[in-house]
């Protein structure tokens, strides 16, 4: 039976993981008055943006305008992708730039549990990137930043199919052991379903408390929610998603949307769980996520909500 955790964190991944896969390029006030939105509707895990190389996404080349604009609302703290010294040296410069009062932003990095991932996405091997985040982790930690790691291809790879449980939490271990707050296990092509998940999890849970992990769906097969809830069995308290189901890898063939928050809210408002996210005002957030990338996008709560005002 379900013994889950009365509060949950949704933590929206659309400015970044969303916009980095979308043809067109938004212009940064747009992505300013996204984020705004979606900090008005209660979340208050955002990851904004990312300092990755602007040739590898150009999507994000932005990265310091939008980190620099960031809306201050109390309780939020944002995040943004830092894959190596030169991408914190970045972020930490618009940081030091900015005035008193502007909101926290926590680095976040990542790696694959699969190795052609990891050199397709990174250009690296898994230890030559684990190595590099040693001059990452521990100086953002310093600069009192909180870290956030993600495991990519946690339940299978794009290159080479199914990735073994063992070495997923092998990796996830040694990223808080570095110093990550919390890692995300990152279903980065959508082929997870909850038998993967448990058996992920409970290779960790026994070793890592519930809160320093997150599960990343990517919902390209429909079982993202099906794998929440397996995961909220388990005791998981942190859920990635993205407005509107934006999302997906550039280097990750096949990749597609994200978990879409509203599919996830929807979910725990029903379960009885708080997130403290508004959902009409989610709405309102998905429905201008759709206005600015021009395209009716794939989440299902909000296509659902837009019809039954009519503005679908
Ligand atoms: P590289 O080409 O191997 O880098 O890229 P390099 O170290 O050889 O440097 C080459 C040039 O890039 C140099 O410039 C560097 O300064 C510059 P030059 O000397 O030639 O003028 N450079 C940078 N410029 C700006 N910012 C930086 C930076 N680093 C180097 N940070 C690199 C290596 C990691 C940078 C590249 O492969 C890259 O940016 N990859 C990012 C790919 C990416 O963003 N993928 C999507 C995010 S991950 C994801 O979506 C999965 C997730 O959602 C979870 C899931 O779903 O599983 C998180
Ligand atoms: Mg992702």
């Amino acid at each position: 039976m379900i013994a889950m955790t009365p509060r949950v964190t949704v933590y929206e991944v659309g400015p970044r993981d969303g916009l980095q896969n979308e043809a067109a390029r938004l212009a940064t006030p747009d992505k300013l008055a996204l984020l705004g939105a979606l900090a008005d509707a209660g979340l208050t895990r955002i990851e904004a943006t990312s300092f990755v190389s602007p040739a590898w996404i150009p999507q994000l080349a932005d990265a310091a305008e939008v980190v620099a604009g960031l809306p201050a609302r109390a309780g939020v703290r944002y995040a943004a992708l830092v894959p190596n010294a030169r991408g914190l040296a970045r972020l930490l410069a618009v940081l030091d730039a900015r005035g008193a009062g502007a909101p926290p932003v926590a680095a976040a990095v990542f790696l694959s549990a699969s190795e052609s991932h990891n050199r397709k996405n990174v250009n690296k091997s898994i230890d030559e990137t684990l190595a590099a985040f040693g001059e990452v982790i521990g100086p953002a930690l310093a600069r009192g930043l909180e870290v956030r790691g993600y495991v990519s291809t946690a339940f299978g790879c794009p290159f080479e199919g199914k990735v073994d449980a063992g070495r997923v939490a092998e990796v996830a271990l040694r990223l808080l052991e570095m110093g990550c707050g919390q890692v995300s296990l990152g279903d980065t092509i959508g082929v997870g379903t909850p038998t993967e998940v448990r058996a992920v999890l409970r290779r960790l849970l026994p070793a890592v408390p519930a809160e320093r992990l997150a599960l990343h769906g990517h919902d390209t097969r429909g079982t993202a929610l099906a794998n929440v809830l397996a995961a909220l069995e388990e005791g998981l308290t942190t859920f990635d998603a993205a407005v509107g189901g934006l999302g997906g890898c550039p280097y990750a063939p096949g990749a597609s949307g994200n978990l879409a928050t509203e599919d996830l809210v929807f979910l725990l408002d029903g379960l009885g769980l708080e997130t403290g996210v508004d959902f009409g005002r989610l709405v309102a957030a998905g429905a201008l996520a759709q206005r600015l990338v021009g395209r009716r996008l794939p989440g299902r709560a909000l296509q659902a909500a837009l019809a039954a005002r009519g503005e679908a």
